[in-house]
């Protein structure tokens, strides 16, 4: 308790789901939490359930959105969490628009804000995690699109953004963390448990019965808080019913 204490923590995609977890963790350790997301109505209800939240309707994968957030709350921990559903049919069966949508939100928010964040308006010392998945390692199933490649460039973009936060002496700390495991009750697990069970021709319950070392909401938020507040070594992470640890 009390690790963030005085800090000023932003999560992209906070409303709902593992970015409200993310939220919440960033509550109790007594940080300035400033949850955005585009819907009006998940953020008003995350702010009757956490009074003292800060909350800010906007959408990130917008040019205007790092700005317009950073003028509201400038961020010591930025958490970039907000994600489309993955498309769950063969991929004969999808059109570019259902392959790329993982790329044109997940992976574009994180460009827009880490390039905010490597052109100015954010102090030294400021740490930014990207939240990406653990089908980047995996290469996920093959009726997900584009979703394992967005994932893994936002590792990539962790990596290359932490090079040239070295290279120009700014010193921001990037960070990408992969949930291992499909999350049930979160947008995208949900979504995902679906799909595989809908492909495999089983039951959702049935296949969710199935997985082992499954990591909760709540073990992602801590784990932000972690990478927030530790000094780990490299610039990718996993998260899973195991715990933290650097990624293979
Ligand atoms: N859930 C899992 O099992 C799992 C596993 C591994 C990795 N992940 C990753 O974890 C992240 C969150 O997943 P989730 O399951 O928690 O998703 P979710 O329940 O669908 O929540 C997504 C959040 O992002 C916000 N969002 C989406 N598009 C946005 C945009 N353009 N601008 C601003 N906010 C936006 C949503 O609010 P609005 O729609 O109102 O904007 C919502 O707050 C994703 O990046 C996902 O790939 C999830």
């Amino acid at each position: 308790m009390g690790s963030l204490k005085g800090q000023n923590v932003v999560v992209i995609g906070g409303s709902r789901g593992v970015g409200r977890s993310i939220v919440e963790a960033a509550r109790g350790e007594g940080a300035t939490v400033l949850a955005v997301a585009r819907g009006a109505a998940a953020l008003t209800e995350l702010f009757n359930e956490m009074p003292g939240v800060k909350t800010l309707a906007s959408d990130a994968t917008k040019e205007a959105a790092p700005d317009a957030v950073f003028n509201v709350l400038e961020p010591d921990v930025l958490v970039i969490c907000a994600g489309a559903l993955a498309p769950s049919v063969p991929v004969q069966d999808q059109n570019w628009e259902m392959f790329s949508a993982n790329w044109e939100t997940d992976v574009k928010a994180a460009f827009l804000f880490c390039k905010a964040a490597l052109t100015g308006p954010l102090k030294p010392g400021t740490r930014v995690v990207l939240i990406s998945s653990g089908a980047a390692l995996s290469g996920g199933p093959p009726f997900a699109g584009g979703y394992a490649g967005a994932k893994r460039m936002q590792m990539f973009l962790a990596g290359h953004c932490q090079k040239e936060s070295d290279r120009l002496g700014l010193g921001l700390r990037f960070m990408a963390l992969a949930p291992a495991r499909i999350m049930p009750g979160t947008g995208v697990g949900d979504a995902g448990l679906d799909g595989f069970a809908a492909y495999l021709g089983i039951r959702p319950a049935d296949m969710l019965a199935g997985m082992t070392d499954l990591q909760t909401p709540a073990d992602v938020g801590r784990a932000v808080v972690a990478l927030a507040t530790g000094k780990p070594e490299g610039s990718s992470f996993t998260v899973s019913g195991s715990g933290l640890a650097a990624a293979a």
